[in-house]
């Protein structure tokens, strides 16, 4: 299986950006550790901080992967554009958040992403990463 991991806006900074919230690992090093662990899955990780080329990217894994893995970040609760990207795609999308976005700020508890989405894994640390592949390796059984 292919999958693939998007990661919106500010998450290249991950493991210096709020700690707090989004723990001092870097994605890079994570991603190293879901390769090792899922070494039947062929994933691939892209992270870009423009809404425009995330969804070209979401155009582009349509005919490539066999599912997605999306942290649209910021966007995930402005994003019109990548809601109907995802709409218009037929490839599957898991929506994911390393933090519990219902547990903070107001504006983060509306996503346009869920509703064209599979499902959506949050508030799990980097771990939702892992639980949103396991849920494609899992619905191929
Ligand atoms: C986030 C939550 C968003 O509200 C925020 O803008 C992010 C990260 C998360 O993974 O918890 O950049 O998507």
């Amino acid at each position: 299986m292919k999958l693939l991991i998007i990661n919106g806006p500010n998450l290249n900074l991950l493991g210096t950006r709020e700690p707090e919230t989004y723990g001092s690992k870097t994605f890079e090093d994570y991603f190293t550790e879901l390769q090792f662990k899922f070494q039947n899955t062929e994933l691939s990780y892209y992270q870009n901080n423009s809404e425009g080329e995330i969804i070209n990217k979401l155009h582009q894994a349509n005919n490539e992967f066999d599912g997605v893995v999306l942290n649209a970040a910021a966007y995930t609760h402005t994003s019109i554009a990548i809601g109907d990207a995802i709409k218009g795609i037929e490839v599957p999308v898991v929506e994911v958040h390393i933090s519990n976005t219902h547990a903070r700020e107001e504006f983060r508890h509306k996503s346009f992403i869920a509703a064209g989405a599979k499902g959506v894994i949050l508030g799990f640390g980097l771990q939702s990463y892992d639980l949103a592949i396991q849920s494609f390796l899992n619905s191929e059984k």
